[in-house]
């Protein structure tokens, strides 16, 4: 073994999944806020957290229930060469988990990354990419109850990522070809994922369908092309949303704030409850980040609030 078992930190960034009409399929990195995983390898065989900081004591030190321990737990046994080794984890939160910005897919995203890293510099073995993505997907699912890549994808490459398939994996990404500012609203509320994905419907009326499948891939074409009136027509969503809106007390009202700003299009960040609008300027992000912020107030819902960019930066090592 060597690099004397000394700690691989990984970090990986705060995301917005779904993006209006891309549910469960397009994602985009905000860059930061993000969360680090230590990993280093033992020689007791399996995974140990040995610490979990900035979580208030809100998640599990058991690896099969934690999604940077699952992710660990799934490169192991997806290695043989790797059974002789454990891996000893160490996890700063700097996500708050249930709050719509990739939380789950963060720690499972730098969980995996840094699980191959260890075993690559410490037991050299080869880094194995698909492996990487297997054992974040499988930590996303815990938190999620469910297979997809929306969240991970961004986290992993950075940019607008579009998850076309998780079994096989298939993931495209780009960078939008249009200056955007990221108005963001992060209500103090909770939403487990488990639960907002309970409310959505199991079938969706053909004509809905259609309404979104070109919404999705006209969202897509006006962001490669910088077609500013396409993507204000495009970033809908009548499928998800609606649902989801009435477990966020005002989000209407915050939706309508942000529109009457000029944002291009607003929608609830991945399950929720975090809200995000893409808007043309600063200035533009920060009037509606303010304007859905004092809405929410209105139903009762204290916020904070930020303005950033998609950004091109997935997981590194640090
Ligand atoms: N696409 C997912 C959802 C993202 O909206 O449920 C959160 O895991």
């Amino acid at each position: 073994m060597s690099a004397a078992r000394g700690w691989i930190s990984v970090y990986a960034p705060a995301t917005v999944a779904n993006v209006g009409p891309g549910f469960d399929c397009f994602g985009f990195s905000l860059g930061e806020p993000g969360d680090i995983v230590r990993a280093r390898l033992s020689g007791e065989p399996g995974v140990r957290i040995v610490a979990i900081n900035g979580d208030d004591g809100a998640l599990p030190l058991e690896p099969e229930r934690n999604t940077a321990g699952v992710a660990a737990l799934t490169i192991l046994r997806g290695l043989p060469a790797a059974a002789k080794f454990g891996v000893e984890l160490s996890i700063d939160k700097g996500l708050p988990p249930c709050s719509g910005l990739g939380s789950s897919a963060a720690s499972a995203v730098a969980g995996a990354m840094a699980t191959m890293r260890a075993l690559e510099q410490q037991a050299g073995l080869p880094y194995d990419l698909d492996l990487v993505w297997q054992g974040a997907l499988a930590g996303e699912a815990l938190a999620s109850g469910s297979f997809h890549g929306d969240n991970v994808a961004p986290a992993l490459l950075g940019g607008f990522t579009i998850v076309q398939a998780v079994n096989p994996l298939n993931v495209g990404r780009f960078e939008p070809a249009i200056t955007l500012r990221v108005a963001l609203v992060m209500p103090k509320l909770l939403i487990p994922t488990i639960e907002a994905r309970a409310v959505l419907p199991k079938e969706v009326p053909l004509r809905q369908a259609v309404a979104n499948w070109a919404n999705a891939a006209s969202l897509v074409l006006a962001l490669l092309t910088g077609n500013e009136k396409l993507l204000r027509a495009a970033l809908h969503d009548d499928i998800v949303e609606p649902v989801r809106a009435r477990l966020i007390p005002g989000f209407d009202e915050a939706k309508q704030a942000a529109l009457d700003a000029g944002v291009y299009g607003c929608s609830i960040s991945g399950a929720g409850p975090a809200i995000f609008a893409l808007a043309p300027d600063d200035a533009i992000a920060r009037a509606a980040a303010d304007a859905m912020a004092e809405a929410l107030n209105r139903h009762g819902l204290a916020s904070t609030t930020a303005v950033t960019s998609i950004s091109p930066q997935g997981a590194r090592v640090l």
